[in-house]
């Protein structure tokens, strides 16, 4: 396989973004909301910042920093530092396409955004799905640690379990 490339989104790669996001939809029902309009999803003002990975020409996974927005994951690492005056990164909509994975994309993915923090003395949260237990290995294979545990509501009063972690210090 040619290696992949992690590289920082710009606005001519949402078209294909998106349309990997709608292949990982079909594949893994991620996300669980849907992917209506995948363009909007991953263009979204709450982003501070998002990589592409690209395989080839062709975009193959993204991850994004997204600003706090009411997530429990920050909450619940507030709480745990006892501050609110604590510096806080999302990190949010990562995949990758099923027929790309097991070659280290999600990596890599996660090491741009980890450095980006770093460099920026911020700590990341995520929350995610019980079920998505590919993502939730990455995560603890890089050092995130857990925070607790979260309810994901979407649709029409659905509920889906979470698990919260963050970033490893340093
Ligand atoms: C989670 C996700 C992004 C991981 O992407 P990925 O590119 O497959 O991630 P990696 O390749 O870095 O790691 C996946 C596995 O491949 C293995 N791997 C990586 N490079 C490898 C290599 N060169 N040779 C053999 N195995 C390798 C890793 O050890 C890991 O194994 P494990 O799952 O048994 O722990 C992907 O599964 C995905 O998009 N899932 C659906 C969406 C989702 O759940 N997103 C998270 C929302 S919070």
């Amino acid at each position: 396989m040619t290696s992949p490339v992690v590289r920082t989104l710009q606005a001519v790669d949402i078209p294909g973004a998106a349309a990997a996001l709608v292949e990982v939809h079909a594949t893994d029902g991620y996300p669980v909301e849907g992917v209506r309009q995948p363009e909007d999803w991953i263009n979204s003002p709450a982003v501070d910042h998002a990589w592409v990975a690209e395989i080839g020409r062709r975009i193959v996974g993204h991850v994004a920093v997204m600003r706090p927005q009411g997530e429990d994951a920050v909450a619940l690492w507030q709480r745990q530092r006892g501050t609110e005056d604590i510096r806080v990164g999302v990190l949010a909509r990562l995949y990758v396409t099923r027929a790309a994975r097991g070659n280290a994309v999600g990596e890599a993915l996660m090491r741009a955004a980890m450095a980006y923090a770093q460099q920026r003395t911020m700590r990341l949260v995520l929350d995610v799905m019980t079920k998505d237990t590919a993502a939730i290995r990455l995560y603890e294979r890089l050092g995130w640690h857990p925070i607790g545990q979260a309810t994901h509501h979407y649709g029409d009063n659905q509920r889906i379990a979470a698990v919260c972690y963050v970033s490893p210090a340093g």
